[in-house]
C-alpha cells in the first residue's frame, strides 16, 4: 500500500481522513507543517501523496510548500491541498505553486478518493515520462557521442581526407560538364535546359551514421564500396522534357558509366515524390592518375524540388501534429505539381512552335 501523509491541525480532520482512506493506502498523520517536514526527511523515499491543509498555527500550508519546493521535494510526490478556506485567489496560487490538487471543506467522501487517486496516478505517469525522456536522451547522448569519436578519428586521417578531396573533384567534374552542355545549348538553341545545380559533399558524421546504420564497416575501403552518395548533385530544370534531355546527354559521355538508375518521375513513389536519379561512376583526373568515382546525381523540375523540400523539412520534424493529414495534403500537392509541370511545358512548346 502506499503511503499518504495527512497534515493538519485539526484531530479530527486528520481522523476523517484516515477514515476514507485507510481502506486504500497507509496513512501517516502530522499536527503541524514542522512535524510534516521532519516526517517527509524520514520517509520520503515512501510517501506517495501529501494532503496538506492551509491555515495551521507557526508554520502554515503555504510556508510547508515553500519549504517543500525549496528541498526540491515536490518533485517526489503529489501535494494535494484540503482547505477550508475558498476564494479564487488562494486556489489560484496553491496551483501556480505546484500543488496538484485542490479540495474544498466540506467535501465528499468519494470526492476526496477520487481526486487523490487521480492526482497519483497522474503524477506516477507523469515521472515514468520524465524516465523514459531522460533515458531515451542519455541514450541519444551516447549514441552522439560514438559518432564524434569516431568521426574525429575519420577527420584525423590524411587518407579519409584524400578520399574527400576526391569526392569533392567528382562534384566539380560532373558540374563542369552540366555547365558545359548549358553554354551549347543557349549558343545553339538560345535557351537553358537547367536553373540551378546543387552540390554536396556527405558530412564525416552522416556518413559515418549510414555505415554504422547499414552494418558496414567503418573504413575509407568501405565508405568506397557502400556509399554511393558522399558526393551528390541536384540538378534543377525547369520541365521535364530538359531532365530527360540533359540526363541523356550527360549519361551518354563515353567515359561516365551509370551504376544505378531510378526514374521516379515515370513512377513516383507513394508519397508523391518524384525525380529522376543516378548513380554515376565518373572519371577524375589527378597529378598521376585517373580514378573513377561515384557521384548520385537527381534531377528535378524547379515544382519538384519545391515540394520535395518542403516534404523533406516535415519529415525531420517530430510531432507536426495530424501527420496523416499532412501526408495526404502532400501527396495532393505532388498530384498538382505533376500536372503544372506538363501544363507548363505545353506552353512553352506552343511558344517554340509559334516562333519557328
Ligand atoms: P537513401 O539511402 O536515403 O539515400 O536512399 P536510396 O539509396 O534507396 O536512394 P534513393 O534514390 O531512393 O534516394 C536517394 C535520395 O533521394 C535521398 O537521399 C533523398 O535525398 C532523395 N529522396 C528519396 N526519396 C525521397 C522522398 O520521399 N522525399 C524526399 N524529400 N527526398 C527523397
Ligand atoms: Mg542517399
Amino acid at each position: 500500500m502506499q503511503k499518504i501523509l495527512v497534515v493538519d491541525d485539526v484531530e479530527l480532520n486528520r481522523e476523517l481522513l484516515r477514515y476514507i482512506l485507510e481502506e486504500e493506502y497507509t496513512i501517516e498523520t502530522a499536527a503541524d507543517g514542522k512535524e510534516a517536514i521532519q516526517k517527509l526527511q524520514e520517509s520520503r523515499e515512501e510517501t506517495g501523496a501529501v494532503l496538506l491543509d492551509l491555515q495551521m498555527p507557526d508554520m502554515d500550508g503555504f510556508a510547508v510548500i515553500s519549504e517543500l519546493k525549496e528541498r526540491g521535494w515536490m518533485q517526489s510526490f503529489p501535494v494535494l491541498v484540503i482547505s477550508g478556506e475558498y476564494t479564487i485567489d488562494v486556489e489560484n496560487r496553491c496551483l501556480e505553486l505546484g500543488v496538484s490538487d485542490f479540495i474544498h471543506k466540506p467535501f465528499g467522501t468519494s470526492v476526496v478518493r477520487n481526486r487523490i487517486r487521480n492526482a497519483m496516478e497522474l503524477f506516477s505517469t507523469r515521472k515514468k515520462l520524465e524516465r523514459k525522456v531522460e533515458e531515451q536522451a542519455e541514450a541519444l547522448r551516447e549514441q552522439n557521442e560514438i559518432i564524434r569519436r569516431h568521426t574525429e578519428k575519420l577527420r584525423q586521417k590524411k587518407s579519409f581526407n584524400r578520399l574527400m578531396m576526391e569526392y569533392r573533384s567528382v562534384i566539380m567534374e560532373v558540374e563542369t560538364r552540366l555547365k558545359v552542355l548549358n553554354e551549347e545549348f543557349s549558343q545553339e538553341y538560345n535557351r537553358n535546359p537547367f536553373e540551378a545545380i546543387e552540390s554536396r559533399l556527405k558530412t564525416p558524421e552522416s556518413i559515418f551514421e549510414k555505415l554504422d546504420r547499414k552494418g558496414y564497416p567503418v573504413t575509407l575501403e568501405s565508405i568506397r564500396e557502400n556509399l554511393t552518395d558522399v558526393a551528390g548533385l541536384r540538378v534543377i530544370c525547369s520541365f521535364p522534357d530538359d531532365i530527360y534531355r540533359l540526363a541523356e546527354l550527360l549519361t551518354k559521355q563515353d567515359d561516365i558509366i551509370i551504376i544505378r538508375e531510378k526514374d521516379y518521375i515515370k513512377n513516383p513513389k507513394p508519397n508523391g515524390y518524384r525525380s529522376l536519379h543516378f548513380i554515376l561512376s565518373v572519371p577524375i583526373f589527378l597529378s598521376n592518375e585517373k580514378k573513377y568515382m561515384n557521384a548520385e546525381v537527381q534531377f528535378r523540375t524547379i515544382a519538384m524540388d519545391f515540394w520535395a523540400s518542403l516534404e523533406h523539412k516535415l519529415k525531420y520534424k517530430k510531432n507536426v501534429g495530424s501527420a496523416d493529414e499532412i501526408v495526404a495534403m502532400l501527396k495532393d500537392c505532388a498530384d498538382s505539381i505533376e500536372a503544372l509541370d506538363y501544363q507548363m511545358q505545353e506552353i512553352r512548346n506552343k511558344i517554340d512552335r509559334s516562333r519557328q
